[in-house]
């Protein structure tokens, strides 16, 4: 069957190559990951860079992650140090992003970092964008692929539905597995966790053997940490267990509600399942033109942290 987007892809051997030739033209293509789809562009070139923010429309403050097939590929760019070593070792490929100081020699292009003395990396675990990673020469700069501001994408057709055909291929490699992006952490210093997200903190403060501390620091160190994200576009209510009049119903756990209106995202009241389901029922629910949506109290432990992060973002115009 013929996909109605001319611009998605199967992650076939010889799409990869095409893509490759997108981006080592400064193109941009969008990737699948295993926490959200990314919006990718060499990070070595500032001009593909450039084009990321003007397509996501995103504020030229916020700075983006840097994708990397390995640690040798790293080590070029960034300075790293025990903790980096220890976590990376344990947790990468995966949904775990470090911040560290990047190197004086680094060849990423300035205005993917914004001009900052750090650097913000990851080793993603998705085949399709390893393999990617391992026919180029050069690391991917590459936010999440939606516009600024609005939801994550977790399906090629979510790309998408945000871009349209602006963006010359998107890879098709399925539904994210984990659904929200990677956790932030910043190591060039005391390790703090600057957003929560596809991995618990709580596993990374265990495994450090320290108590990463929950306080906002007064210094932004994260841009992209202020402000409305993640939005609907729409009223959303934390805590509740009614729909309001027109609106939308999300439940976690099982419950006895099954109307028209209501969404679970976990029957089973397990937090790695909601998290996964989480973009996608809020972007289901956005296209059925829903007037609020409404959340059943989700537990604030484990990956309940990041998804009860991402609803108070996406609530903060109220
Ligand atoms: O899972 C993910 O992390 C996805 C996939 C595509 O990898 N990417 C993603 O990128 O979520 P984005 O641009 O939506 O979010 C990047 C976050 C922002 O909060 C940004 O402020 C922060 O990382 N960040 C980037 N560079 C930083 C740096 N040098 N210091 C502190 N925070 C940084
Ligand atoms: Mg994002």
């Amino acid at each position: 069957m013929k996909n109605i987007y001319s611009n998605i892809y199967k992650p076939t051997n010889n799409n990869l190559s095409k893509a490759k030739v997108v981006i080592e033209k400064g193109g941009v293509v969008a990737i699948p990951t295993e926490t959200v789809y990314g919006l990718a562009a060499n990070a070595y070139n500032t001009r593909a860079v450039k084009k990321i923010f003007s397509l996501k429309k995103r504020p030229s403050n916020n700075p983006l992650i840097i994708h990397f097939k390995n640690i040798k590929q790293i080590k070029k760019e960034a300075v790293i140090n025990k903790n980096f070593l220890r976590l990376v070792k344990r947790f990468s490929p995966g949904p775990l992003t470090y911040v560290l100081k990047k190197k004086s020699g680094s060849r990423i292009s300035k205005i993917a970092n914004k001009g900052l003395a750090t650097l913000a990396v990851r080793i993603p675990s998705e085949k399709n964008t390893i393999k990617l990673l391992h026919i180029l020469k050069c690391p991917l700069a590459a936010p999440s692929a939606n516009r600024s501001k609005s939801l994550s994408p977790t399906t090629a057709k979510h790309v998408a539905e945000e871009f349209g055909n602006s963006i010359r291929m998107i890879i098709d490699g399925g539904a994210c597995k984990i659904g929200i992006e990677s956790t932030v952490i910043d190591l060039t210093t005391k390790p703090k966790i600057l957003r929560e997200g596809g991995l618990s903190s709580e596993v990374i403060g265990k495994f450090l053997k320290i108590r990463l501390s929950e306080k906002q620091n007064k210094i932004i160190k994260s841009p992209g940490q202020i402000g409305l994200h993640y939005s609907p576009g729409m009223p959303i209510y934390m805590n509740r267990e009614k729909a309001t009049k027109d609106g939308a119903l999300i439940t976690f756990g099982k419950k006895n509600y099954s109307n028209q209106n209501t969404f679970n995202l976990s029957t089973g009241g397990n937090l790695k399942e909601a998290a996964k389901n989480f973009f996608n029922t809020l972007r289901i629910i956005k296209n059925k033109k829903f007037k609020s949506i409404s959340v059943n109290k989700i537990p604030n432990k484990d990956l309940g942290k990041a998804i009860n992060e991402r609803l108070r973002r996406a609530a903060y115009y109220e």
